[in-house]
């Protein structure tokens, strides 16, 4: 090994500066980007080597240092700041059909002098984001000031909030021009703010209403460890004040430039010629609405050359050359015409507010959730009210709030019913839980409906055609009362049933005879226990081998499985500890449901087994459930989400918040070629 006897240790100056540029390079490709290149515990290494020198030479502490993204003080208030360039708004199309891309073109072409033969105006075609403008000062390349649009003239310093934005670069990259402004929106991702609203939710809390109001909020909290609670997010759409910078002649190309700079800028955009060009825009991006991990309220087109845009100006507060493009909203306004209560397969019981239609996200929705007792008590949802419904993505609508001020006379709050209104069996709410739930078991009509759906479904037992109105018959008409009285079912008894024709009665029976031929893990997640999910099933086969010993199993030899704590392993012996369910196995095997068993001992020599994985993202090669498919061969259990738990996360191409959640939580991060790696081992 050589040694270079000349080459100085570095000075804690030149160290902590290498040390800031590492920093911001990882913190770019994690947050901006998705794709690290080295895991969680380097990045801390590295950052706790920074905060080790900074503690040590505080004169070296820079303000674009990452070790400052937390640790601001609580303010009094928030300070006013006026802008160097004023924040404009924007005018808006209402017309949320094609008619409104064509008006605003038009505009542009008359205020342009073109005639119609001349040649297309060039659009940059951009999202509406659904959040709050900021306008971010970097001066010589370091983040100096964030501030809120305000009145557009004079805003207020949120500085300290938004440096908690891991997304919002510190210093930006390449050669920094004396001033930059950037302006963008913060805006809270649908996953963050649901899963937000999960925790309060559980902690029995005030949920949030919406992502917009959340972010809005967060971003002006007065204590800046409460913004760094809250999981916000940015894209930059546009500038402000530039001084010693040569501006790109184009729109696009100032949003190019701004991401070159380390910003992030949302992929969701193009450039689109005439109004043709927009009216594709506008409905590509509809059709993907849904699909977006954020909300919108609808597309935004600016003039795309920087020169037509000086040329066309401003009219009072709002340029001449943008226009933002609605679509429908995601909240609307109606009222509450009763309020029932659904029950689930495991006899949770739903409240659900039925609703005066109303069209919003896209559809007509006549059904909100209220979640549960104390949720539906908090928002004091009741009968004749008028209510705020929220409709976002795929999630269920949601009542997110009551006008109180139009409520009726003599409205009553809500009570959870005392019985189940299916079966009529008691509905208890147990300690610690916030969900009600119907006794009845089987005995409920609509947990055994539920229950046939899931043990039918097609990653349970799969019987194919035996769907929701079949089922419905089947039980209603008292045809099927227990899992084994489907094996039971006659071609007389199946034709009978409305609309059953002899052929699809025999397609059926088929269906019956061959889903008996399944796997352990397959069936023990159709019977449909209490937290076992595809997952745990396959955990407990692959552990026990056989449903013989699972039946018989104690909670602490249940908890030994991987990932099965207390709850779960509680769940699966209670499940089993009852006669019925005992007796349902037995009828179902004894109807020919069988599968093959093997013993625990042949699995234990497996190199993966007790590691979990989370795959996220596309990979180069293998399709997901290919990679699944490996990963369990070699006894590994693949979950959904990440935790703590988690080994190994396993990222490929646009891999998203379980990545984010990995590095959060230090969990170790393998691209496709890593992972075959480790199974090669
Ligand atoms: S441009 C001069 N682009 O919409 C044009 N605004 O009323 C200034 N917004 O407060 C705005 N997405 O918060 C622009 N891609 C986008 C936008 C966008 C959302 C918000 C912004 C502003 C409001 C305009």
């Amino acid at each position: 090994m050589t040694q270079d006897l000349f080459a100085a240790e570095p000075t804690p100056a030149e160290r902590a500066s290498e040390l800031r540029a590492q920093l911001h390079h990882h913190a770019h490709r994690y947050y901006v980007l998705d794709t690290p290149e080295i895991p969680d515990a380097e990045y801390d290494r590295l950052f706790q080597e920074l905060q080790a020198i900074e503690a040590a030479h505080p004169e070296l502490l820079t303000p674009d240092s990452p070790t400052q993204r937390v640790g601001g003080k609580v303010l009094d208030g928030l300070v006013p700041v006026r802008h160097a360039v004023p924040m404009l708004s924007i005018q808006t199309e209402t017309d949320t059909t094609a008619g409104g891309a064509e008006a605003f073109d038009a505009r542009v072409r008359r205020e342009l002098g073109r005639t119609d033969t001349e040649a297309p105006v060039e659009y940059a075609a951009e999202l509406k984001f659904d959040g709050l403008a900021i306008n971010l000062r970097y001066e010589q390349g370091v983040l100096v000031q964030a501030a809120t649009r305000g009145d557009g003239e004079t805003g207020e310093d949120v500085t300290q909030n938004i440096r908690t934005i891991g997304q919002i670069p510190l210093r930006l990259y390449g050669a920094a021009p004396e001033v930059l402004e950037v302006r963008g929106e913060v805006y809270m991702r649908r996953d963050d703010f649901e899963r937000l609203n999960e925790r309060q939710r559980e902690k029995g809390e005030k949920t949030y209403i919406n992502p917009r109001n959340t972010a809005a909020g967060a971003v002006r909290q007065l204590d800046p460890a409460v913004t760094a609670q809250r999981p916000l997010s940015f894209f930059a759409y546009g500038m402000g004040e530039v001084r010693g910078w040569v501006v790109p002649g184009t729109h696009s190309g100032l949003l190019d430039a701004l991401a070159a700079f380390g910003l992030p800028v949302c992929a969701d955009r193009c450039v689109a010629l005439g109004a043709n060009g927009l009216v594709a825009f506008h409905a590509q991006i509809a059709a993907k609405r849904d699909a977006l991990p954020f909300d919108i309220d609808g597309v935004v087109y600016k003039v795309n050359s920087l020169a037509l845009q000086r040329e066309l100006g401003f009219k009072t507060r709002e340029p001449r050359w943008a226009v933002a493009h609605k679509y429908p909203a995601q909240e609307q306004l109606t009222t509450v015409q009763a309020i029932d209560v659904q029950v689930g397969r495991t006899g949770k019981l739903t409240p659900v507010a039925k609703l005066a239609p109303v069209f919003v996200g896209g559809v007509t929705v006549t059904n909100a959730t209220l979640h549960n007792e104390s949720e539906a008590r908090r928002k004091d949802v009741r009968v004749g009210d008028t209510v705020i419904v929220r409709r976002a993505g795929d999630v269920i609508p949601e009542v997110v709030a009551v006008l109180t001020d139009k409520r009726l006379d003599g409205a009553q709050p809500f009570t959870m019913p005392t019985r189940c209104p299916v079966c009529g069996s008691e509905a208890v709410r147990e300690d610690g839980e916030v969900d009600h739930r119907c006794t009845g078991g089987l005995f409920c009509g609509a947990q055994r409906k539920q229950a046939i759906l899931h043990y039918a479904q097609r990653r349970a037992v799969d019987i194919e055609g035996l769907g929701d109105k079949l089922v419905e018959q089947l039980v209603d008409g008292d045809v099927v009362k227990t899992l084994p009285d489907l094996y039971r079912l006659g071609l007389m008894a199946l034709a009978n049933l409305d609309r059953m024709a002899q052929k699809s009665a025999q397609n059926v029976l088929d269906a019956l005879e061959k889903s008996k031929q399944t796997t352990l893990p397959r069936f023990l997640f159709g019977l449909g226990i209490r937290h076992v999910g595809e997952a745990t099933a396959k955990d407990l086969a692959r552990h026990f081998g056989n449903l013989d010993d699972i039946m018989a199993a104690s909670e602490e030899r249940l908890l030994e499985v991987n990932d099965v704590g207390p709850t779960v392993a509680q769940s699966i012996h209670t499940f089993f500890q009852q006669p019925h369910n005992r007796e349902v196995v037995e009828q179902l095997r004894a109807c020919g449901v069988r599968w093959e068993e093997g013993t625990p001992a042949e699995r234990a020599a497996q190199p993966l087994t007790g590691k979990t994985f989370v795959l996220t993202g596309t990979f180069p090669t293998l399709r997901r459930e290919e990679a699944k498919e490996l990963l369990e061969a070699a006894g590994a259990k693949v979950a959904g989400s990440v935790s703590k738990k988690t080994d190994y996360v396993v990222a490929g191409e646009e891999a998203g918040s379980k990545l984010d959640k990995a590095r959060e939580l230090g969990v170790a991060v393998l691209d496709e070629a890593g992972m075959l790696a480790l199974l090669a081992t």
